[in-house]
């Protein structure tokens, strides 16, 4: 069997469709799989919602500790709210479904309190575990989501506004945003995302970025051959002026140039946390 189209769809090349593997319909749709930012009016049923989430904890979880929390957000009121510290994020509102997937270092405190044990879980080895735990659990949220035809969109831009989700979910110290996540049937196909090839994240035996740029070239080509950025969206055009070409690899690095995520930082050594 073989997985050209996905892989093309997933790459924008032929080159290293792997032969003689098993047919796998579900890998042929991940391979395809893509977020989703526009739903229908067609409402999420509770108890799918439900078996969507048992199967997001059945994630893997760091020694078994399993620090992952989730706040579905059900009351429009409290979701206005949320909504309303992205403004240019209307599916955050619009959404079916509203979630929020936590890094959840406090639970273990707790439980160590239960069982008069003192536990510190609020060093880096604690809010990176928890933190690995979110997401493992956002992400097999999405795929057991998008297996039933639903369609997702993690929010992460809530951690720029940390203290305030934190005061509108009642976080205890210790508990997170990873990030939100919307949730519904699509109202479009949407489009697949095309990733870098397996040239540049595969390595074999020990690191190798030898070929790195000429490979991320080929990668901005392929890209703009399926959908050019336009001129008037290249990125701080005002201190970076324009270029005749603007591929995904010139976006990144001026969208990475933008400090984000100061104010997390302050958030988590204000509730509890000691990076070191
Ligand atoms: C941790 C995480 C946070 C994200 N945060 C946002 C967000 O705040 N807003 C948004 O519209 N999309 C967000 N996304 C979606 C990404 O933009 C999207 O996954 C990426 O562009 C690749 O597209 P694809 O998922 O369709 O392949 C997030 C994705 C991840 C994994």
């Amino acid at each position: 069997m073989s997985y050209e189209t996905e892989w093309r769809a997933r790459f924008g090349q032929e080159t290293g469709v792997p032969a003689d593997v098993p047919e796998a319909p579900w890998l042929r749709q991940v391979l395809m799989r893509r977020t989703h930012r526009r739903y229908a009016e067609r409402t999420v049923p509770s108890s799918l919602l439900r078996l969507l989430l048992a199967a997001a904890f059945s994630a893997s979880s760091k020694s078994d500790f399993q620090q992952a929390s989730v706040i579905h957000v059900e009351d429009p009121s409290v979701r206005k709210r949320l909504a309303g510290l992205v403004p240019d994020m209307p599916w955050i509102d619009t959404a079916p479904v509203f979630l929020v997937f936590c890094g959840d270092a406090h639970r273990l405190e707790r439980i160590g309190e239960l069982r008069g044990h003192s536990v510190d879980n609020g060093k880096l080895e604690g809010f990176f575990n928890a933190t690995v735990d979110a997401a493992l659990t956002l992400q097999t949220f999405i795929l057991a989501a998008e297996t039933v035809g639903l369609g997702c969109c993690p929010i992460s831009v809530i951690r720029n506004h940390a203290d305030a989700v934190a005061a509108i979910l009642e976080l205890p110290e210790k508990v997170f945003p990873v990030a939100g996540l919307c949730l519904g049937y699509p109202a479009v196909a949407g489009h697949i995302s095309m990733r870098l090839p397996l040239e540049v994240t595969l390595h074999t035996n020990r690191y190798d970025e030898a070929r790195l740029g000429e490979a991320v070239d080929a990668y901005d080509r392929r890209r703009d051959a399926r959908y050019s950025i336009p001129r008037e969206q290249q990125r701080s055009s005002e201190v970076f002026g324009h270029t005749a070409f603007y591929g995904w690899s010139e976006d990144k690095a001026r969208q990475a140039t933008e400090p984000e995520g100061l104010s997390f930082s302050a958030y988590l050594r204000a509730h509890g946390f000691v990076m070191e």
